[in-house]
């Protein structure tokens, strides 16, 4: 059965680590999965879209789409995007089903002691408007179906809690039929090609 897993939270609160090897753990046991990273769509879809509260309400549902488009042919969905606004997310939760929020819980104070990409401090200098946590808000999900302390638990520990969950509602089969390698030699001819053919990177799985 297919579903959709969306990994919300501030930038830096671990969306993209986590989801990935989430990812990862599906393809291996044979689960058809897509990756939806919120960096990677932005390039590639929604490059046009600011981070105004309607561009990202709009990108946000842009996401949901997707998902519910893959959903619909059996192929599992995980999401890794910001999410920021109730609003879209409800929405995404009214199109998808099942539908897992998976809350990234990490406090503004680690995310942005962490800064992965420097943005806090850019957006700190006034260099970056509307960041999320610094000048822009994030709506804390009030019922995640998943509330994972990626602040104070470690990466293992809460992909653990997530197939648990997953296998808990029997979307996790237990046994991995790729071989060892195998995902990570599909996943890096895949990256050539896209490379190749002008698409942009889209995240650590796919470098
Ligand atoms: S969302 O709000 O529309 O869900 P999304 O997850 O796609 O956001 O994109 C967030 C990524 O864009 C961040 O990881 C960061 O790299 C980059 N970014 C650029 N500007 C901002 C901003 N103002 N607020 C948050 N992230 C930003």
């Amino acid at each position: 059965m297919s579903f959709t897993l969306w990994f919300t939270g501030l930038s830096g609160a671990g969306k993209t680590t986590l989801s990935s090897l989430v990812y990862r753990e599906l393809c291996l046991r044979g689960v058809r999965v897509e990756l939806l990273d919120g960096d990677a769509v932005r390039r590639n879809i929604s490059n046009r879209l600011t981070f105004s509260r309607e561009d990202r309400n709009l990108n946000v549902r842009r996401l949901g789409y997707i998902a519910h488009l893959l959903n619909r042919n059996g192929v599992a969905a995980v999401v890794a995007a910001i999410a920021p606004y109730a609003e879209s997310r409800a929405a995404n939760r009214a199109l998808l089903a099942p539908y897992i929020e998976a809350f990234c819980n990490c406090s503004l104070e680690t995310t942005e002691a962490r800064d992965p990409k420097g943005l806090y401090a850019r957006a700190r200098r006034g260099e970056i408007q509307h960041f999320t946590g610094v000048s822009d808000p994030y709506e804390t999900p009030e019922a995640p179906e998943l509330d994972l302390p990626t602040g104070t638990e470690s990466v293992r520990a809460c992909v653990d809690r997530v197939l648990e969950h997953l296998a808990g509602r029997g979307l996790l089969p237990a046994t991995r039929v790729l071989a060892p390698g195998e995902f990570e030699r599909r996943e890096s001819d895949r990256a050539a090609r896209l490379a190749e053919l002008g698409y942009l990177a889209s995240g650590p799985v796919a470098r």
